[in-house]
């Protein structure tokens, strides 16, 4: 797939878990300009999906996008971005230092989101927690629109 993302910019993932979030920014994004809810809880823990860990790990990534955003350097957050004040809050900031927004929505089907979960070893995520992703990811997607971005893509894939 090829994506056209302005450099540098804030590129905001939104998916549920499993949608493929962090296998897109592997494939398109150096590491560095990657900040992972996941691999800060990870760093905090030794257990990415230690949801105990989610409000130290947020605060974490909120002062890493922040330094890298006043640097003006690309900035990738990989996280679900379920919730529009998270949203708004990560592109206040990069509007703030002049940075455009690039939304990358994933729009798949459950049982996609379900198959690549349920195929991962090392983390595993609950039914009903999918389930609730996948029906806030349907009215993010029609929130989505207006929301001001610099460029939405969506991933069907
Ligand atoms: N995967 C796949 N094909 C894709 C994308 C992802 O088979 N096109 C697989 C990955 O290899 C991984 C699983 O699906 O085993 C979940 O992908 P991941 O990128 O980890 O999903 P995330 O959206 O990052 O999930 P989470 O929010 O739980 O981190
Ligand atoms: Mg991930």
């Amino acid at each position: 797939m090829l994506l056209a993302i302005p450099n540098p910019a804030l590129v905001l993932l939104i998916g549920p878990s499993g949608a493929g979030k962090s296998t897109f920014a592997a494939a398109h994004f150096k590491p560095t300009q990657i900040v992972s809810s996941d691999d800060l809880r990870a760093l905090l823990t030794d257990d990415a999906g230690d949801q105990g860990a989610s409000s130290e790990a947020f605060r974490l990534l909120s002062i890493i996008v922040s330094g890298r955003l006043a640097r003006r350097l690309t900035t990738v957050i990989d996280a679900t971005n379920l919730r529009a004040v998270d949203r708004r809050r990560y592109q206040q900031q990069a509007t703030h230092n002049g940075l455009p927004t690039i939304a990358v929505a994933f729009d798949l089907p459950l049982a996609t989101y379900r198959a690549r979960n349920a195929a991962r070893p090392e983390r595993t995520v609950s039914a009903e927690v999918i389930e609730d992703h996948a029906a806030r990811m349907q009215r993010v997607l029609e929130a989505l629109h207006d929301e001001g971005y610099t460029a939405i893509h969506v991933i069907h894939d």
